[in-house]
């Protein structure tokens, strides 16, 4: 009886646990994006492909999710550091790197892209993978501020085409919008808004406009702040307080922009000013441009709006 009854606890465990949408993963940028991306697509069971440039820095790249995944593990199995080391082995057991897209995507299920916020590059990029993806894999980008149709112009799986927009830093923030253009099909969206639950990620939806939902109200109350202390009314410091004890955020918006990545900032600034000049929520701005053009970009460079140098 005892017998019958593990049997059957067993059949169900393993029958309510439902398999991933996607096994195979691929994701291109090994950035602070598309490191978070693979290391929570992996720790969920997904066999993943991290693609970049060169071996220098996806050597980085891997050794950035070692430590995270050692941070989480620490947490998630405080009572159990055995369990906690296994978790961080057969996570990074499932990623292997590439410098080439084009020779991983053969046999891969989904394309998540993370390179940087040029729109000429990611329709090289996704012309050279669409000639050699496999026709039932999808295609997604995780850009923060170009949009997904402009991007989708250059493939010709326009059915199996979406947005996957994950946020900084990817093992902690709980959120995944899911983003559909007029052409994705009712299956494909299913199955991105499949695979933000498998990751561990609560799903919103948003059509194919500025920003989505998130960037759109954060980068403009972000561009706000840096224009107030551009007018001489408040400094970065009492800003950074005022919203983190006034208004309960975890970080002040020059804390963030830091953490984000100045350069970040202005990629989607910049886009938004070009193709909406008129509307003043996206007007550039002359600090965040000096910044940027001292090759102070935030934490990443030990230089931002404040200094991380030890
Ligand atoms: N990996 C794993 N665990 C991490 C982590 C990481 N990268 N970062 C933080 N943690 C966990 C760890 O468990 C850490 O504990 P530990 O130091 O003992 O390892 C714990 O979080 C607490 O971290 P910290 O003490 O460093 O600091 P906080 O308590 O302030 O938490 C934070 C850090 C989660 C980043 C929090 O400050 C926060 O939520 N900040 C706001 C982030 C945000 O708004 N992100 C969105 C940016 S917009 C974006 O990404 C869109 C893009 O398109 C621009």
């Amino acid at each position: 009886m005892a017998n019958l009854c593990k049997t059957f606890v067993r059949s169900f465990a393993s029958s309510a646990q439902r398999a991933n949408v996607f096994n195979h993963v691929t994701v291109i940028g090994g950035g602070l994006m598309g490191s978070g991306i693979a290391q929570v697509a992996a720790s969920t069971g997904h066999t993943v492909v991290m693609v970049d440039q060169n071996n220098t820095i996806l050597a980085k790249s891997t050794s950035n999710i070692q430590k995270s995944l050692e941070r989480v593990a620490k947490k998630k199995f405080a009572e159990n550091p055995g369990a906690g080391e296994q978790f961080v082995k057969d996570t990074m057991g499932r990623i292997t790197t590439a410098t080439s897209p084009t020779t991983c995507v053969s046999h891969t299920d989904l394309v998540i892209e993370a390179i940087v916020e040029n729109l000429d590059i990611k329709k090289k990029l996704f012309r050279e993978l669409e000639a050699i993806a496999p026709e039932h894999t999808v295609f997604t980008s995780n850009t923060s501020s170009i949009p997904i149709g402009d991007i989708a112009v250059a493939s010709k799986r326009k059915d199996r085409f979406g947005g996957l927009h994950f946020f900084n830093p990817v093992p902690m923030m709980k959120l995944l919008e899911v983003i559909r253009i007029p052409a994705t099909s009712d299956a494909t969206f299913d199955k991105l808004l499949g695979f933000g639950k498998d990751v561990g990620k609560v799903t919103v939806s948003c059509k194919d406009t500025p920003g989505f939902i998130v960037n759109r109200l954060l980068v403009p109350y972000m561009m706000e702040a840096i224009r107030l202390v551009e007018r001489g009314d408040a400094s970065t410091r009492d800003v950074d307080t005022a919203m983190k004890l006034g208004a309960g955020y975890p970080m002040g918006p020059f804390e963030l922009s830091d953490y984000v990545g100045l350069d970040t900032m202005k990629f989607i600034l910049d886009g938004w000013c070009q193709n909406y000049p008129d509307n003043p929520l996206f007007q550039r701005s002359p600090l965040l441009d000096k910044y940027v053009a001292q090759g102070k970009l935030g934490v990443k460079t030990g230089e931002g709006f404040y200094s991380y140098k030890k």
